[in-house]
C-alpha cells in the first residue's frame, strides 16, 4: 500500500510494525513443498542410509576391522565414511540436500521480495523513535571474525554479516526467514530452532531456585530470536544481547521493540567482551557454539566465565551433534555438512570436549555441567555451563 503511514494493523490484519516476516498465500505452498521435500531427504532417504548401514554395512565393516565399530572411534567414522559415500543412496541424498537448501533461500528470497520493505520500514521508524524501549549500539571498527564474515552460514545468501546500505536488516530478515520456513512445514508461527528464555529459565528454576538474575547476557544473540523472552520473563532483569553481526542485531532491535520488551543490544566479539569481570549473574547463548572455531569456542566459554559474578550461571544451548548421542551414518552425514552446506565448525562442534575446555578456563569440576537435555516439544539440546561459586574471590580467579 504505497504512501499510507505505519499502522498498527493493516487490511489484511496484518501488523505493520511487527517484525515477522509475512509469507502471502504462494510463500506458504511453496514452503509445504520445501519441507514436504526437506522431510523426504532427511527422512526417507536419510533413514534408508542408516537402516543398510545398521542391517548390513556397519557388521560388514566390523567383521572387516575386526572388531564392532564404535560411534566414538574416529577410526571407525572414517571407515563408516569411505563406505557410505561410495553408495547411490548418499550420492543421491547429497544432491537433494545442496538443492532443497537453495530452493530454500530461493523461497526466502521470495518473502523478501515483497516484505522487505515493510520490514527495513518498521526498523527505520523503531531506530528513531523517541520512546524507544531498548537500545542498539554498533561499532563499524569491530574486527569480524573470518568465520563468520566470509562465510555463507547454512549457504545463507551474502553470510550473515551482508549490508547494502548503513540500516540493512537485510541479514537478519534472511536469517529468520530461514526458519520461518520450517515452522511453516510445522503450522506454527514461531520461527524454527528456538531453544528461548523459557527453556533455560525453566531449567535453572529446578537446578537452582535460590538464583535469581537481575543482570542478563546472551552471547551471539543473532536477531534476538531468544533474546526479549529472557525480559518477559523476568521483567526487573536489564538485558544485553551481542553479536558481531551488525544487520542481524538491527533486526534484533527492531523485534525487541516490537515485543513491548527493552533490551540493549551491542555489535561485539564473544571472544573479547567489553564488560567488567563480575559484571551479569546469568550468561547464556543459543546455537552459538558450533558456529565458531577450535580457537574461538574456549575464547567465548572463559570469557563468559570472567564477567560472572559469584552465584552467578552460565548455560549454553547448542545442536546435540556429539557422537554416541548420533550414530555412526548421522556423523558421516553431519560431516558433509561441513563441507558443502557452509557449516565448517559443525564437526569440530560435535568432537569439542567442552567439558575440558570449562576446566582449562579455571571452572571447578562440581561448578559445570555438560549434558543433553530435552525441551518439551523442542526436542532434545546439548547444554552446558556452569555456576559461579558463591565464595568464588578474585584470588581463586587469579590462581585458576
Ligand atoms: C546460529 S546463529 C544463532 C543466533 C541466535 N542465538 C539464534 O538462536 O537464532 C549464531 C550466531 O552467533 C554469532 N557469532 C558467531 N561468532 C561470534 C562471536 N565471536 N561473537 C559474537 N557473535 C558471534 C553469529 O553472528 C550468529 O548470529
Amino acid at each position: 500500500m504505497p504512501g499510507r503511514t505505519l499502522s498498527a494493523a493493516n487490511t489484511h490484519g496484518f501488523n505493520d510494525l511487527d517484525m515477522n516476516l509475512h509469507m502471502n498465500h504462494d510463500d506458504t505452498s511453496r514452503a509445504h513443498f520445501l519441507i514436504a521435500l526437506k522431510k523426504r531427504v532427511n527422512l526417507t532417504m536419510g533413514g534408508q542410509i542408516r537402516k543398510n548401514f545398521e542391517a548390513d554395512m556397519g557388521p560388514a565393516l566390523g567383521r572387516k576391522a575386526g572388531h564392532t565399530l564404535n560411534d566414538f572411534s574416529k577410526t571407525d567414522r572414517k571407515l563408516a565414511k569411505a563406505a557410505i559415500e561410495r553408495t547411490h543412496m548418499y550420492k543421491a541424498w547429497a544432491a537433494m540436500t545442496y538443492i532443497s537448501q537453495g530452493l530454500m533461500w530461493e523461497i526466502v528470497d521470495g518473502v523478501l521480495d515483497h516484505d522487505l520493505p515493510r520490514l527495513q520500514k518498521a526498523f527505520n521508524e523503531y531506530k528513531s523513535r523517541p520512546g524507544r524501549l531498548g537500545s542498539l549500539k554498533l561499532n563499524p571498527a569491530l574486527k569480524l571474525p573470518r568465520n563468520i564474515s566470509e562465510t555463507e552460514i547454512h549457504r545463507q545468501p551474502g553470510g550473515f554479516c551482508y549490508e547494502s546500505h548503513a540500516d540493512d536488516i537485510t541479514a537478519g530478515a534472511r536469517y529468520n526467514g530461514g526458519g520461518l520456513m520450517y515452522s511453516a512445514g510445522r503450522g506454527r508461527k514461531a520461527v524454527a530452532g528456538q531453544s528461548g528464555g523459557d527453556f533455560v529459565l525453566g531449567i535453572l528454576k529446578e537446578r537452582y531456585p535460590d538464583f535469581k538474575p537481575t543482570r542478563i547476557l546472551e552471547l551471539g544473540c543473532g536477531t534476538g530470536r531468544n533474546t526479549p523472552s529472557y525480559k518477559k520473563l523476568l521483567p526487573n532483569a536489564e538485558v544485553y544481547g551481542i553479536d558481531i553481526a551488525a544487520g542481524l542485531l538491527r533486526f534484533a532491535h527492531a523485534y525487541a521493540e516490537a515485543e513491548g520488551q527493552a533490551v540493549n543490544f551491542v555489535q561485539m566479539d564473544a571472544t573479547a567482551l567489553d564488560f567488567p569481570d563480575e559484571s551479569f549473574d546469568l550468561v547464556v547463548s543459543h546455537i552459538l557454539g558450533h558456529e565458531t572455531t577450535t580457537r574461538g569456542l574456549p575464547k567465548w566459554v572463559t570469557e563468559a566465565w570472567r564477567v560472572l559474578k559469584p552465584g552467578g550461571v552460565a548455560f549454553h544451548v547448542d545442536v546435540p551433534t556429539q557422537p554416541g548421542f548420533l550414530k555412526l551414518p548421522d556423523l558421516v552425514l553431519n560431516d558433509w555438512q561441513v563441507r558443502y552446506n557452509g557449516e565448517p565448525f559443525w564437526m569440530g562442534w560435535a568432537d569439542a570436549d567442552v567439558k575440558k575446555i570449562m576446566r582449562d578456563a579455571g571452572v571447578p569440576d562440581e561448578a559445570m555441567f555438560a549434558e543433553h537435555m530435552r525441551r518439551d516439544e523442542g526436542g532434545v539440546w546439548f547444554c552446558h555451563g556452569m555456576r559461579k561459586p558463591k565464595t568464588w574471590s578474585k584470588s581463586q580467579r587469579r590462581a585458576a
